[in-house]
């Protein structure tokens, strides 16, 4: 397939792995995956997290990067253009479709989380966390819950912040504000992992995240697990399919990939390890949920020398690392909007962004006063969207995905963006065509076996 020129690409193959990692690092390393290997009971967690990214999720993000860069088309139209290369059914452009609208069900919850970020900024800032107890930092975290003009306001801002960028395109907007943001990012995460290693216990936060024990390991663990890799590698929506399609040729696809999940991958546990050794040397609950971060670490920087501005700093670094991510999200339906229709890149952006607030706003107020409204299962509006999209819907895309690339696309095209030797080809092929797609569908089988 040819490439049009009017198609903007990344500058180079270094800012393609800045944008792609900033998409995959995320709230998912800092703040759902803390919590999730708390909930699910530690080392068992974690083991299968890890299993999971690389036997689903390395091979599954090479078939959406290959899938992308052959397309050159936002998800949907990619699809369509891949099935009539292929000699296939255009319907396989509704999985596109599909993506797009999960990305935009990911960003209502996204944009909500992301938002209590920004309120711990100035949290941290005014000097809220010094000398707090266990007891007031729970109390604050709530009373921010209870709020939903403040939850509101936050998510607002955090939506904006989003589509400011989104608004100004690939190049200008995605390639700038990654190149400023990751760097930083990493830098602040050094100094917040040196400090918890001062002070933090260790040695109880390795115990809880590395001792193997099998026993631990339940089937809705792995479940979560599998689904957690699809979110924190930020793959079976289209948004690495997407970047992908703003790469250029010459790079190769393999090696972007592993380089990628590692840092994402190490990223997480090491995030996870900086957490749980301030959790242990202050005997706080490490099964605390969604509010983990936000309960537990204000005690820590609030009897660390230096703790408000180390806090402040911690947050601004997850709020750097939930924007860059939220803006992937979003950026496959604008495509999909602006290559289709006449529309404004920017009229598309807050048009989108408009709809994606509203269904917030109900995020916003299922923890404070629509608590008690159940969707399914019990669960409210958050964990409905969480559960949904995280080991459903992504999942689900991922394996599509798969079975696209493994089965209906032909195998000389895909050898062809890969661009690997026989034997790294035939490794890829029986990951993408045999492992991802029967781990993925066990879990399915048995996620239905649940429901009955
Ligand atoms: N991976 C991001 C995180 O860990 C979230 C994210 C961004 C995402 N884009 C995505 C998740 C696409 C699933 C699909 O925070």
């Amino acid at each position: 397939m040819s490439h049009p020129s009017h198609r903007s690409h990344w500058n180079s193959r270094w800012t393609f792995m800045l944008a792609t990692a900033g998409s995959a690092i995320g709230l998912g390393n800092i703040w759902k995956l803390p919590y999730m290997i708390g909930v699910n009971g530690g080392s068992a967690f974690v083991l299968v997290f890890v299993a999971c990214i690389f036997l689903v999720g390395i091979p599954l993000m090479m078939t959406e990067i290959l899938l992308g860069r052959r397309a050159q088309k936002n998800p949907l139209d990619g699809m369509q253009a891949l099935a009539i290369e292929a000699k296939r059914s255009t319907a396989w452009k509704y999985l596109g479709g599909m993506g797009m609208l999960t990305g935009l069900l990911i960003l209502s919850f996204y944009s909500v989380i992301g938002g209590w970020v920004l309120a711990y900024i100035i949290e941290a800032a005014r000097g809220s966390f010094s000398q707090i107890t266990a007891t007031q930092s729970t109390a604050n975290f709530d009373a921010l819950l209870a709020s939903p003009l403040q939850l509101l306001g936050w998510h607002t801002l955090f939506m904006f912040m989003t589509m400011s960028v989104v608004a100004h395109g690939v190049n200008s907007g995605l390639e700038k504000a990654n190149n400023i943001l990751i760097p930083s990012l990493f830098a602040i995460l050094l100094i917040l992992l040196g400090y918890s290693m001062s002070v933090g216990d260790m040695h109880a936060a390795f115990q809880f995240m590395f001792k193997p024990d099998f026993s631990k390991i339940k089937p809705v663990a792995v479940l979560s697990a599998l689904g957690h890799a699809f979110f924190s590698l930020s793959l079976g929506m289209g948004a690495v399919m997407v970047y992908g399609s703003y790469l250029q040729r010459n790079v190769s696809i393999a090696r972007t990939t592993i380089y990628i999940a590692l840092a994402d991958t190490m990223l997480g546990l090491l995030v996870g390890l900086a957490i749980y050794s301030l959790v242990f040397a202050n005997h706080l609950a490490p099964n605390a949920g969604p509010g983990l971060i936000f309960q537990t670490l204000p005690i820590a920087f609030g009897h660390m020398p230096a703790g408000g501005f180390i806090g402040m700093l911690f947050f601004i670094l997850v709020a750097f690392a939930a924007w860059t991510s939220s803006i992937s999200l979003v950026e496959p339906a604008i495509a999909w909007i602006v290559e289709n229709t006449k529309i404004k890149r920017h009229t598309a952006a807050w048009a989108i962004g408009l709809v994606v607030w509203i269904l917030g706003t109900a995020v916003v107020l299922s923890f404070n006063e629509w608590k008690a409204i159940k969707i399914v299962f019990g669960l409210n509006i958050f964990e409905t969207l969480d559960k949904l999209t995280s080991t459903i819907l992504l999942p689900l895309g991922g394996l599509l995905m798969a079975i696209f690339a493994g089965y209906f696309m032909n195998k000389h095209h895909a050898q062809e963006e890969l661009d690997l030797n026989d034997q790294h080809f035939k490794l890829w092929r029986f990951t993408n065509n045999y492992i991802a797609p029967i781990a993925i569908g066990a879990v399915f089988l048995y996620l239905f076996g649940l429901v009955k």
